[in-house]
């Protein structure tokens, strides 16, 4: 079968002004359709490099990702936009919620991010998340957990083939991590949702299929 996500020595080196700083020294990595993977590593061995180059977020310094077949980088940026908004939803530590929009409306800035699709999902992802009595809320009414789960629910209810996650329990206690954690295996489970997820969590790791340990810009065990 076709990985949905594949990498071959993928490499990525920061320059700030005459420092280099190389972030990933040759990554070769293929995700296959429907599984659930955990990233984990020490801080500033590249696991939020790697995410954004898979995600098309940062362009890589050599090497190709390829995310169902298409050439992430070889594309136009607006074509890369464009891509990115319909195939992968994202996750990030700090929920990033709009303060003034009621958790409905935030979740529903998936169709204008995923350029009208339809969330037909809506029902089922709340219920599954549930945040069915929080829709009417805004961020600042709601805890941390339940800001996250809101944040996961827009990232998936435009089905995107994947899901991307940094470090989405690094903001919340060890109680709401461990809810936050089951609902996204039940995600991947009840929709096969493919699911690529970063953290220095070790129950985060524990409910992945899959473990990639990271190392200083390298893969050192999958
Ligand atoms: N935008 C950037 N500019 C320069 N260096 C960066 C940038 N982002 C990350 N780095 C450096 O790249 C390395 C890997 O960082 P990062 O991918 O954030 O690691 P992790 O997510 O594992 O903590 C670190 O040395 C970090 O300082
Ligand atoms: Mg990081």
């Amino acid at each position: 079968m076709e990985p949905l996500i594949a990498t071959h020595d993928l490499k990525k080196v920061y320059r700030i002004g005459k420092v280099s700083v190389p972030a990933l020294r040759g990554i070769s990595i293929n995700v296959q359709e429907g599984e659930f993977v955990a990233v984990v590593g020490p801080s500033g061995c590249g696991k939020s490099t790697l995410l954004h180059v898979l995600g098309g977020l940062t362009r890589p310094t050599s090497g190709k990702v390829l995310v169902d077949g298409n050439d992430l980088f070889g594309m136009s940026d607006a074509q890369r936009t464009r891509f990115r908004a319909h195939k992968i939803g994202f996750v990030f530590q700090r929920f990033n919620l709009l303060p003034t929009l009621t958790a409905r409306d935030n979740i529903l800035l998936a169709q204008q991010i995923g350029d009208g699709c339809n969330p037909h999902r809506f029902a089922s992802v709340t219920a599954m998340l549930g945040i069915v009595d929080k829709l009417r809320y805004r961020p600042n009414e709601m805890s941390g957990g339940e800001q996250q789960r809101i944040a996961i629910a827009r990232a998936i209810v435009c089905e995107p083939k994947i899901l991307m996650a940094d470090e989405p329990t690094g903001n919340l206690d060890s109680e709401n991590s461990q809810i936050v954690l089951n609902m996204m295996r039940a995600v991947n489970r009840e929709f096969r949702q493919t699911i690529l997820m970063i953290t220095h969590n070790p129950a985060a790791a524990a409910v992945a299929d899959r473990i990639i340990r990271m190392r200083d810009g390298h893969v050192v065990s999958d």
